[in-house]
Order: structure tokens, then C-alpha cells, then sequence
């Protein structure tokens, strides 16, 4: 397999994986307490794990001002340092928050929040440019999203982003940012538990990468078991949105039998099961990259060694289906 892919139609070239860095934002939370982070983390593990990607040959860091409440991106822009420009970085905006209380407080679709927003992420990732700026809020209003695409237009010619793209699950809000000449990308949920056919179709016939969030299905597809999860980790008390996990109970019995049916195909060629989870989302279209989350220097070891065993065949994607019944 190629061990690069391209951000769609402006060339930028990054790892066939990226490394995404919500959990590393630690805790944080709604106004009603629900949380929104991945419990406690360690922030020089973070650095460690993020600095020990970059050995491995990973080049792409998505993140979001919200992880944390700017945690996230100010452990990944430590951790980059001097190589900041070795890298490709994404982040997010849209979504309101305040820092002294680690609280989400609403979301922002107007084009002066979204400078107000790029200025305060340059500054927490120490750098003066933003390589793909994504819209976070996944069901904005259409009409006004068009014209942040065209703020985001603007910022590429002032030169504080590269490109830009949409967070969103939504074909038909993918495609009105598309119509942007340097909208790169949309960033959507798929792993190999919940296809998402129209999404990639769009990706590829606009020439758009296609960015994986949730590629390990929120860590179910590395094999995590039932039981107990930290209470300030979103999956302890999933939201509506949140599939595959049940309040006090972690993985949903359902899902847990779908995984352990893929046991067998996603673990051959020596693989773990995570990395299984990737090799199918490389085999599923020439515009993905997975950037599955992390929380320790053994996971980044794991997912990065993922990109050397390369996808799944065209056979075993068939197997796949065949046992999905899809
Ligand atoms: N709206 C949006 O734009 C949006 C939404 C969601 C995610 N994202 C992005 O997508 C990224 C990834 O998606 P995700 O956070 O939903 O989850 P994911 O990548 O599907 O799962 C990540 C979790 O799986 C576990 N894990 C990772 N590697 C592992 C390994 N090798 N072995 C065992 N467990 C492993 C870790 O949690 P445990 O160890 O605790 O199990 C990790 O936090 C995020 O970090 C974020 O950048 C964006």
C-alpha cells in the first residue's frame, strides 16, 4: 500500500493514518454534566505518544478547539514543537465553550466567530497556520454554511489555513462545501460496523479525502469487553448519537457479538484486531484516512503499525459483507 494519501484536490500529501486527538483533551462536559472527554488522561503520555507517531512516520494530527476545551490542542502543540512542519494539522470550530470550567456551552455558525475561533486555535497550537479547518457542527444550517465556506476561502487567501473541510454525516451538506476550491476533505463516522456508502461515493467522485472519525467504532473494534468505563468517559453515559455502548454497562451485547464474528478476517496477516479495523477502511476506498484516538504510547505503536501490514483484500472484504449479512 501507498503510506500516503492525498487531502483531496489541493495535493496535500499526509500518512495513510492520522492520529486523532479528542481523548487526549481529558475532561470536559455539557452543561448538564454529561461528559464530553474520555475521562483523565496523561498529558506527557499524550506528548509521548503523540512525539512516538511522529517516528513512526505519521503525519496528520486532527483535533478540534472543543477537545478539552483547548486542552487537546495545546498537548498536541507542545508535542509537535520544532516539527510542527513536518506535519499536516486539523483542526475544528464551531462549537462555544468555556475554558475555567472545562464546559460545551453552545455553538457558533456566524463567519466573525469562526476568525475569533482560528485566532484563539493558532495560538493554543503555537503555530500560524491551521493545515484543514473543519466546520464541527455536523448539522448547520446549509445556506449559512455556505457562506463560511466562503470566509474559509478567505482565511486560505490571508493565508491562516491551507483548506478547509465539513464534519459532518450529511452527503448533501458535503457537497455544498465541496463546491469550495480548496475544501479538501469531509470528515465523517465509518469503520467496518457502520459503513457509510453515499458518503464515499461523494468522496470519490469529487475528489474528496474521505476522514475517518470513529474508526475503531470508539475502541470497540480493538476487542474492549463489557464492563465498568471511568465516569467521566463519554461512553459511560453515551448520549443519543453515542451507538454501541449502554449506560453502566460499556459495549452493547450486539455489538460486541459482530465484532467477535470479524475476529477471524480482521486479525489475519498477524494483525491485531485495531489494526484489522484500519486495513478495512484502506481497502474501502483510495480517499480514506482513519484517525483513530488514542490514549497511550502502546496504542500509537499499535495503530501506526497498522499502515506496514497495509488493507484487507477484495476477498476478505466479500467475507466481511458475507458475515455482516450486508
Ligand atoms: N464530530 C467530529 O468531528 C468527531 C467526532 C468523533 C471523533 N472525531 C475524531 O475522530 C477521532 C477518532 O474517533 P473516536 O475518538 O470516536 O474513536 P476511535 O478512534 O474509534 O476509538 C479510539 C479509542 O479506542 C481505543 N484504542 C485506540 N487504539 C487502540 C488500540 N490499539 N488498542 C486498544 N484500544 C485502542 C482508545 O480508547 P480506550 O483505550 O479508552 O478504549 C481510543 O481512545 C477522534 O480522536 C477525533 O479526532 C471527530
Amino acid at each position: 500500500m501507498e503510506t500516503t494519501r492525498t487531502l483531496g484536490r489541493t495535493g496535500i500529501k499526509v500518512s495513510a493514518l492520522g492520529f486523532g486527538c479528542w481523548a487526549i483533551g481529558g475532561e470536559w462536559q455539557a452543561p448538564d454534566g454529561q461528559p464530553l472527554g474520555w475521562g483523565k488522561v496523561d498529558d506527557e503520555e499524550s506528548v509521548r505518544a503523540i512525539r512516538r507517531a511522529l517516528d513512526l512516520g505519521v503525519t496528520f494530527f486532527d483535533t478540534a478547539d472543543t477537545y478539552g476545551t483547548g486542552h487537546s490542542e495545546r498537548v498536541l502543540g507542545r508535542a509537535l514543537g520544532k516539527r510542527r512542519d513536518d506535519v499536516v494539522v486539523a483542526t475544528k470550530w464551531g462549537n462555544v465553550f468555556d475554558e475555567a470550567t472545562r464546559t460545551l456551552t453552545g455553538g457558533d455558525d456566524t463567519p466573525a466567530y469562526a476568525r475569533r475561533a482560528l485566532t484563539a486555535s493558532l495560538t493554543r497550537l503555537g503555530t500560524d497556520h491551521v493545515d484543514l479547518y473543519q466546520l464541527h457542527l455536523s448539522d448547520a444550517d446549509p445556506e449559512r454554511a455556505a457562506v463560511l465556506r466562503d470566509t474559509c476561502e478567505e482565511f486560505v487567501r490571508e493565508g491562516l489555513i491551507r483548506a478547509y473541510a465539513w464534519s459532518t454525516d450529511d452527503p448533501a451538506r458535503a457537497a455544498v462545501f465541496a463546491e469550495g476550491e480548496h475544501c479538501a476533505a469531509v470528515q465523517h463516522a465509518v469503520n467496518v460496523l457502520q459503513d457509510a456508502p453515499e458518503m464515499i461515493a461523494l468522496c470519490e467522485e469529487l475528489n474528496l479525502a474521505s476522514i475517518n472519525r470513529s474508526p475503531l467504532a470508539m475502541g470497540l473494534l480493538s476487542g474492549r469487553r463489557q464492563g465498568a468505563l471511568e465516569a467521566g468517559d463519554i461512553r459511560s453515559r453515551p448520549p443519543e448519537w453515542l451507538q454501541g455502548f449502554e449506560e453502566g454497562a460499556g459495549a452493547a451485547t450486539d455489538w460486541v457479538a459482530r465484532v467477535d464474528a470479524l475476529k477471524d478476517v480482521l486479525t489475519s496477516g498477524d494483525r491485531t484486531p485495531a489494526q484489522g479495523a484500519l486495513a478495512w477502511l484502506w481497502a474501502r476506498s483510495p480517499r480514506t484516512v482513519p484517525i483513530p484516538g488514542f490514549r497511550s504510547v502502546a496504542q500509537a505503536e499499535q495503530n501506526a503499525g497498522a499502515i506496514e501490514k497495509g488493507p484487507l483484500t477484495a476477498e476478505q472484504m466479500a467475507e466481511v459483507d458475507r458475515i455482516l449479512g450486508r
